[in-house]
């Protein structure tokens, strides 16, 4: 039960300003300088490259500028705006990724000014399209900011205007791809949002909420299954994590059609079903995680889960192909006296038994029953993606900046890291060693939900391709990549939203990677 204080302050409480009108950033293009910017950023290369800079090489030089990839100067001036030279590296290395970084050292350096106008450079082999969605998602990310609790947020106030100033360049293009940038960024700052958002707030049914309130703009059909409907459908993986919890759960399943929403023959190219980790808040179960400062963050143990919700609301705005369904395996991981117990077997859906050798493993045994369901579906889909905070294992062996990809087929997973690369949320692949696979041997059940000691990211993955019944199938590990422990380039500090523009960028693009039988 809900005490009064959390009932006042849950009715309150958006959890998702960024998904709400007031808080968008206008996005504008113009050939010559706005004149009520409140700094102006123009690009500098580290060699000779850039031709518009206006800014006297010497001048840069003797203040220590060398235009470095992220390297800023503020030049005030009594004239006018300060101007900020923004490096941007070597010209001949320009790609999308140095832009959305230049973008975001540009925001860093303007500070706290609703009002910025940026120079486009020429932007030599990166088509302008290109470069103005990167660096708007650059300048967007880097500004964002979680504010519900902030008193004093007028320290760190939203951006009002954004200005691409183009000179002579292709004003069009450059319209374009400013506002896929917007979209693209306001999907991950909601992604952000929702992971950023207290646990006790934001509830598995309180996502459903949300999901429901965003159906009908985005595009999607939007079906929430309770407990009881999750006991029919015999989802024993995710009721086992949920039996110790005050929270009923929720599987939240989502509908994208392309081109309206009547089911018809299949007008674009394809059929993908997504698998979301939304772990609400993950305390370890009975096996209690310690009271550390990496488990106070398990309040973003949904980030799979709203990655997915979130690049859902950009599918209708992007005009995507493919058919999309998704389901959101919504609850949180809580000990108590009715909690699952060690040792405890659970059947998921399709009949599988897991017996739970680990209560803190449970990102997988709720994945479990979303990943039949997508196997279920008819028709069959072509391919199934997961994305989960699943394993420390691939944090501590990637780090923080790309998540892990293992799937069972490669054509697929080129498409994942093809996304990846584009979007600068990197994906590396570990293997599918089938080898690991006697570790998850159980005496009692079919399997048990933890293998050894070593290699724990990818006997996880062996723990999921049980249930894909040998679809195309990627699993997205983002444990690692879910937070910020501080503000790096467009990374603000706390939740990333990362997969959120990789799952946009793969599922606007996405082909069939073979032939499924339906
Ligand atoms: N949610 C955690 C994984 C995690 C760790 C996410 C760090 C983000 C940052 C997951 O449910 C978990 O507890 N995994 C265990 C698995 C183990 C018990 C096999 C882990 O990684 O220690
Ligand atoms: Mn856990
Ligand atoms: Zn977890």
């Amino acid at each position: 039960m809900l005490t009064s204080f959390h009932s006042r302050a849950q009715a309150e409480f958006h959890p998702a300003p960024s998904i709400e009108p007031p808080e968008e950033t206008k996005l504008a293009v113009s050939s010559s300088l706005p004149a009520n910017a409140g700094c102006i950023g123009s690009f500098v290369g580290a060699d000779e490259g850039l031709k518009d800079s206006p800014f006297d090489r010497a001048f840069l030089k003797a203040a220590g500028f060398e235009g470095k990839v992220g390297q800023t100067l503020v030049i005030p001036r009594t004239d006018g705006p300060p101007l900020v030279a923004v490096g941007v590296g070597a010209m001949a290395r320009l790609d999308p990724g140095t832009l959305r970084d230049a973008g975001a050292a540009f925001a860093r350096a303007a500070g706290k000014q609703p009002n910025l106008a940026l120079k486009l450079p020429d932007t030599g082999a990166v088509p302008a399209d290109v470069a103005a969605q990167a660096l708007t998602e650059g300048v967007l990310l880097a500004r964002y900011r979680y504010r519900p609790y902030k008193q004093h947020s007028e320290q760190e106030p939203p951006l009002e205007v954004l200005t691409l100033v183009t000179g002579s360049k292709d004003t069009a293009a450059v319209e374009q791809g400013m506002a896929r940038g917007g979209i693209h960024s306001r999907a991950t700052a909601f992604a952000r949002d929702l992971a950023n958002a207290p646990a006790t707030l934001l509830t598995a049914a309180r996502m459903a909420e949300v999901a429901e309130s965003l159906a009908e703009r985005c595009g999607l059909k939007v079906e929430v299954f309770d407990g009881e409907a999750l006991a029919r459908l015999g989802c024993g993986g995710l009721l086992g994590v949920n039996a110790g919890s005050a929270e009923p759960p929720r599987m939240i399943k989502l509908t994208y059609t392309p081109g309206g929403s009547r089911q018809g023959p299949v007008g674009g190219v394809g059929r993908v079903a997504l698998v979301g980790k939304g772990i609400m808040f993950d305390s370890g179960g009975l096996g209690l995680k310690p009271n550390d400062l990496v488990h106070a963050t398990m309040k973003g143990d949904m980030s799979g889960a709203g990655a997915i919700l979130a690049a859902m609301t950009a599918l209708k705005p992007l005009g995507c192909k493919a058919e999309v369904t998704a389901y959101l395996m919504c609850t949180d991981n809580m000990p108590s006296g009715t909690a699952m117990k060690l040792g405890d077997v659970l059947t998921v859906r399709g009949g599988k038994t897991v017996e739970v050798i680990n209560t803190d493993a449970e990102g997988r045994l709720v994945m479990s029953d979303g990943l039949v369901l997508a196997t279920e579906q008819q028709p069959r889909p072509d391919a199934i993606v997961d994305i989960a905070t699943l394993t420390g294992a691939c944090q501590r062996a990637l780090g923080v900046l790309s998540a892990g990809v293992i799937g069972n087929d490669q054509a697929l997973v080129e498409q994942v890291k093809g996304a990846g690369e584009r979007t600068g949320d990197t994906v590396w692949q570990l293997p599918l060693d089938r080898r690991l696979r006697q570790e998850l041997e159980s005496e009692v059940a079919d399997l048990k939900n933890v293998g050894g000691d070593n290699a724990g990211a990818i006997t996880a993955a062996l723990f999921l391709e049980e249930f894909v019944d040998g679809l195309p199938w990627a699993h997205i590990d983002m444990a690692g990549t879910a937070r910020a422990e501080r503000d790096n380039a467009w990374r603000s500090k706390g939740a990333t939203g990362y997969g959120t523009r990789l799952l946009i960028d793969f599922l606007v693009g996405f082909t069939p990677p073979r032939e499924v039988r339906h």
